[in-house]
């Protein structure tokens, strides 16, 4: 099992190259199943969950090309298999994208039901009931989901209970070729949906109003192909700022979309960051200070997004101050402040609050990743950490962080990877 081994105490200084968002990525994979003509993504990020979603829909019959600059050919006009596995599925909650394309193109699915995962229950409760709105019988056995529209799928109102960001970037895909229109209200408003529906409408689709949380799609026939670039990873982005704050660095980032993560770069000004941006750098600066403590609560977007609230854990217990982190989108997405209390972070829980109370020092320890997010809290806090910090199970960071040891590296920071 790979280990990354960090060595703290070192100020990132430089520049980095922000990758493609993987959760704009995989719901434009799988949307891929609707094209009837080749497609070409690039900007597309080099991540083990890219792979598995290649691996999935390319199990259904869809072919892929790769060129060596992160594009990808996609071909899905002859798709023979219907059926997400279990094998793949129980590796990546997100195959569940590919339900609402192969249901409104071919009339069936079936796809293992996702279990739980280490941050909630997560269920997709709301995914199933917008297909069933849309005319989709579906039937659950042997854990999989098996759905049904012989005649196609019909549009129509679609509320959802909670925001849930797949769960309306899957509605949209099985709209697009449903007969008549879907209005989607309370939908998700994150900049993925977004970029999945510019794309989406790329390849002939008809949807307006993504961004906001009342989204129309009118069905039409068949979607053809084209060519999309995926949207900059905002996650990534945010971590390698908070990593730059954390050891009081000075970092630029290029390639990035800085309108989509304002709400993140609003929390590091507080915490006492010096930011310059324009459309598509962000440059941060803490001129050598120790961070403040800041408070904060997740939220939809365009709150503060949920996956950047590990990390901003992390910045806090080494902040000037005692800092409180809320988590309302997630019932257990504090399992990183446990491996930090061993490298003596001061964090208190209360319910869905944590009091951090901020520390001169942290020290180095073996630690272990839980979920993609908390593993990459634990790196930051390895950055910061006195002596040496191992990270056992780093498949989980892998998922969503092209090669960070390499950036890290490239930016001061004394990290390498323990194949052993
Ligand atoms: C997406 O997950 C992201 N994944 C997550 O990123 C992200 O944390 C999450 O949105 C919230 O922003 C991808 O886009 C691939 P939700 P998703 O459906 O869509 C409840 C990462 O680190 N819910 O918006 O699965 C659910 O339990 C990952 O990259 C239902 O109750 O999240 C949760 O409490 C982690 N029923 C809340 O809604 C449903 O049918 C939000 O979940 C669906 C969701």
């Amino acid at each position: 099992m790979d280990k990354l081994i960090i060595q703290g105490g070192h100020v990132l200084q430089g520049e980095v190259r922000i990758s493609g968002a993987k959760n704009a990525a995989l719901p434009i994979l799988a949307g891929s199943l609707l094209a009837t003509a080749p497609v070409k993504i690039t900007n597309m990020p080099h991540l083990r969950d890219i792979t598995t979603m290649m691996e999935l829909t390319g199990g259904m019959g869809v072919r892929f090309v790769l060129d060596d600059q992160m594009g990808v050919e996609v071909y899905a006009e002859d798709i023979q298999r219907f059926e997400a596995p279990y094998d793949l599925v129980k590796t990546m909650r997100a195959s569940i994208l590919v339900l609402g394309p192969l249901l409104t193109r071919f009339g069936s699915a079936r796809v293992s039901f996702p279990g739980g995962c280490a941050i909630g229950a997560r269920p997709v409760d709301l995914h199933l009931k917008g297909m069933e709105k849309l005319g989709a019988k579906i039937t659950i056995d042997n854990g999989y989901i098996h759905a049904k529209a012989p005649n196609g799928l019909r549009g129509a109102d679609i509320s959802f209970d909670t925001v849930t960001v797949t769960g309306t970037e899957n509605l949209i895909m099985a709209a697009t070729l449903a007969k008549g229109v879907t209005t989607l209200h309370h939908a998700a408003r994150e900049p993925e949906v977004v970029d999945l529906a510019n794309y989406l409408n790329t390849l002939g689709a008809k949807i307006s109003g993504a961004g906001t949380d009342t989204i129309v799609i009118t069905g039409v026939k068949e979607l053809g192909g084209g060519q999309y670039s995926v949207m900059p990873d905002r996650i990534e982005a945010g971590t390698f700022l908070a990593a730059a704050a954390i050891t009081r660095g000075k970092i630029k980032l290029k390639q990035v979309a800085p309108t989509t993560m304002l709400q993140i770069i609003h929390k590091l000004t507080e915490a006492g960051a010096e930011i310059q941006m324009d459309d598509n750098t962000i440059s941060l600066d803490m001129k050598g200070k120790r961070p403040k403590a800041i408070r904060l609560s997740t939220a939809p977007y365009p709150g503060f997004p949920t996956d950047m609230q590990a990390q901003m854990i992390a910045l806090n217990t080494v902040a000037d101050g005692v800092g409180h982190v809320v988590e309302t989108v997630f019932e257990n997405r504090f399992l990183h402040v446990q491996e930090m209390q061993r490298m003596g972070a001061q964090i208190v829980l209360e319910g869905n609050t944590a009091i951090v109370t901020g520390k001169e020092r942290l020290t180095g320890a073996p630690v272990m990743a839980t979920d993609l997010r908390a593993s990459a809290s634990l790196v930051l806090a390895g950055l910061v950490a006195e002596g040496e910090t191992v990270i056992e199970r780093i498949y989980h960071i892998d998922r969503g962080y092209e090669v960070i040891e390499e950036k890290l590296s490239q930016l001061g920071a004394k990290i390498y990877r323990d194949h052993s």
